[in-house]
């Protein structure tokens, strides 16, 4: 069955105002304790969006605001790809057209590429709301190149998430806390040494190298 969180996402009026509302007010609330997460966040994404002919693959993109950024310097035969299974958010992506940006609906547990097929994958702000996500996480290493970057933002259990009732909330909305090692030590297991692991407010950001062999 699926979750409150997942109905949201699949819902049109809650996908038209995910990037202009939602989006906004849940990086504020990651934020709580300082303004580290919207920094860091900001400061990943430009690394990330370094101009290049590149392939960059972006899951759970939602409405493609991170889609949108990652693409912008993309040069010759660059290419950025946002996945999603919501096609109430894929709709949103595409009446935002940009010039070698493209959308596949599909399911981030069974990626549709070949292994190896981007160098730089990201998941932003989603691994939280998917019941099974530390399988996704070996589906972004599969599909990265050798010598490619994973870069992901999800939750992690800090002492707010740990206040009475704030994990209950969370369980019966379909949003996970994740263990300050869940993340990076699935990523270990899936064959990645090289991490750059922070935690800043009440989020994590994870910038992973894939082994060369
Ligand atoms: C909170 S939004 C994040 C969107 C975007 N990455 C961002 O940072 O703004 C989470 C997205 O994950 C998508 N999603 C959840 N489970 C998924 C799955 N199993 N496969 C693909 N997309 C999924 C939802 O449809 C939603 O668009």
């Amino acid at each position: 069955m699926a979750t409150l969180a997942q109905r949201f996402m699949t819902n049109p009026v809650f996908s038209a105002v995910y990037e202009g509302l939602w989006r906004p007010a849940f990086t504020r609330l990651f934020s709580l304790g300082g303004p580290g997460t919207a920094e860091f966040d900001k400061a990943l994404t430009a690394y990330l969006a370094r101009s290049g002919d590149r392939t960059i693959l972006d899951v759970a993109c939602g409405p493609g605001l991170y889609t949108r950024r990652l693409a912008a310097n993309l040069t010759s035969d660059g290419r950025c790809v946002g996945i999603d299974f919501s096609g109430a958010m894929l709709a949103q992506a595409v009446s935002k057209p940009l010039a070698r940006t493209s959308y596949v609906r599909g399911d981030a547990h069974h990626l549709p590429f070949r292994d190896g097929a981007f160098d730089t994958v990201a998941c932003f702000a989603a691994l939280y709301l998917i019941p099974d996500p530390l399988p996704v996480v070996d589906e972004l290493v599969r599909v990265t190149r050798p010598g490619g970057e994973i870069a992901i933002f999800t939750s992690v259990t800090t002492p707010v998430s740990q206040l009475p009732g704030v994990e209950t909330i969370g369980k019966l909305a379909g949003f996970h806390f994740f263990g300050r090692h869940e993340i990076t030590d699935r990523l270990r297991a899936a064959g990645v040494t090289r991490m750059e692991h922070t935690i800043v407010d009440q989020g994590q950001f994870v910038l992973a190298t894939k082994d060369q062999s």
